[in-house]
């Protein structure tokens, strides 16, 4: 057999410890899968006494991540310390000078740099992977890269955030507010401290931004990416969305236009018979719309320790055995600029909730400015809230209610330019909520 392929762990925390025992697990199935052994030879992370479950006699210990991205006894670097800058950088870099292999889970190191950091890795000749970047423990980066070469892709969206999942899972089931969701999610360790880059969409648009460069061969534009989080859901537009057919989600969109390649992340709502409608919890799921395939999903879990090492350790394998691709899928200088579709040009259907006075003509009004920007309606729901449906049967209390719009598809800059008419006309009396709807 031949010489082993020596690997440097950097960083041990939830998935670092979890791959250096998958390795040993599997040990002796990986060897025979790649031909050679797969040894771990060193290590890194802050604090050498913490004990983390995981057999490291004989393996090097490195307080300094880029002290073991440069050993002598490392063939592959795997980078599990998180962050776009600071030591996951300055290791990932180092191990790609020194010549060195490089896996990491790192979405946010990706987006950011991943095209410096593949165009440094083809010019020393190494591989750089990423499997666990996007979708955790789904082989969605090797699905778009080595499934898919008869096809043209021309749309992919998932559920990429499992916190985000969770959270309208529960909301739309029990009926909770946001912050209820929210504060469960994080007693039960699906959510950070600072949950901010989870509920915020940003977690989702690191993943979105890999995923579109693979799916499109276009160079990673993650600034291109639309954010909004899922902070303004109320449960009410889960529970308007339910009588309407409809589930929401946080969806990571990419899609090819007439405008060019569009990347969106926002709260959507699907049609409840879609596959990525039956998603619940803390599950991931990515969907590929291609021409010779039609229509893909993966479905498995985005997150967790084991599960994320999975993806981590196909990577190594892929090393050991010599079989890794390219890491777009293409050598660098052959991914396209691609060209940036403006949200403002999107197209779709959209569902509307505005806060209107509670008396005659409202409707009537909101209707017509719909109609002066070419906006067809599908349909338009009044709630009144059973206290106002009791004290004024009639409907002219003058009382804050509900006007709920489905459209037909239609430009988004016309969707803003009707509510900002419909504001300056008076009809509303809170800031309306926008929830897009994604077609099947
Ligand atoms: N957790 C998941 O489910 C998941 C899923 C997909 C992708 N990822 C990605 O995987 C990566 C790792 O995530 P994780 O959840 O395993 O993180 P984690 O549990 O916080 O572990 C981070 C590890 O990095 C070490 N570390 C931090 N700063 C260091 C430094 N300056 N020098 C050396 N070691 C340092 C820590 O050392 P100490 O242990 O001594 O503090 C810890 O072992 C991140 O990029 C994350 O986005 C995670």
């Amino acid at each position: 057999m031949n010489a082993s392929l020596r690997i440097g762990v950097a960083g041990l925390g939830t998935v670092g410890a979890a791959v250096v025992r998958i390795l040993k697990r599997q040990d002796n199935a990986l060897s025979q899968r790649c031909g050679r052994a797969i040894r771990v030879t060193a290590v890194s992370a802050r604090d050498r006494g913490r004990n983390r479950g995981i057999d490291l006699s004989g393996v090097r210990w490195f307080d300094d991540p880029v002290g073991l991205a440069r050993s002598d006894d490392v063939d592959c670097v795997v980078e599990l310390i998180g962050g776009e800058d600071g030591p996951a950088k300055d290791a990932v870099e180092a191990a790609i000078g020194a010549e060195k292999h490089v896996v990491t889970a790192n979405k946010a190191l990706i987006a950011r740099h991943g095209l410096a950091l593949a165009r440094a890795a083809e010019a020393r000749g190494v591989t750089l992977a990423f499997e666990a970047s996007a979708a955790g423990g789904i082989p969605v980066i090797k699905t778009l890269r080595e499934a898919l070469p008869g096809n043209a892709v021309q749309r992919l969206y998932g559920i990429l955030n499992g916190t985000c999942n969770y959270i309208l899972s529960r909301m739309e089931f029990e009926g909770l507010t946001f912050a209820a969701c929210l504060a469960d999610a994080q007693r039960l360790g699906y959510a950070e401290a600072d949950p901010t880059f989870d509920v915020e969409g940003y977690d989702t648009a690191h993943k979105l931004a890999i995923l579109t460069s693979l799916a499109f061969g276009t160079e990673i534009d993650a600034e291109a990416v639309y954010v909004e989080g899922i902070a303004a859901i109320a449960p009410l537009d889960l529970k308007m969305a339910g009588e309407l057919g409809y589930r929401i989600k946080l969806l990571g969109v990419a899609e090819r236009t007439r405008t060019g390649i569009e990347q969106r992340v926002h709260p959507t709502m699907v049609p409840k018979s879609s596959a990525i409608a039956q998603v619940m919890g803390v599950t991931n799921a990515v969907t590929i719309d291609a021409d010779a395939v039609k229509e893909l999903t993966l479905i498995g879990p985005g997150a967790g320790g084991e599960a994320t090492a999975s993806a981590v350790v196909a990577d190594v394998a892929d090393i050991a055995a010599r079989s890794a691709r390219a890491p777009f899928g293409r050598p660098v200088d052959r991914l396209e600029k691609g060209r940036r579709a403006p949200m403002q040009r999107h197209e779709g259907g959209y569902y509307i909730r505005l806060t209107v006075h509670d008396r005659p003509g409202v409707a009537a009004g909101v209707a017509t400015r719909m109609a002066e920007g070419d906006i067809s309606l599908e349909s338009i729901l009044q709630k009144r809230s059973e206290t106002a449906a009791t004290k004024d049967p009639h409907g002219r209390s003058g009382a804050p209610v509900s006007l709920v719009l489905i459209t037909y598809a239609a430009a988004e800059a016309a969707i803003r330019a009707a509510l900002d008419n419909i504001a300056t006309d008076g009809l509303v009396s809170e800031a309306p909520q926008v929830i897009r709807i994604e077609r099947e």
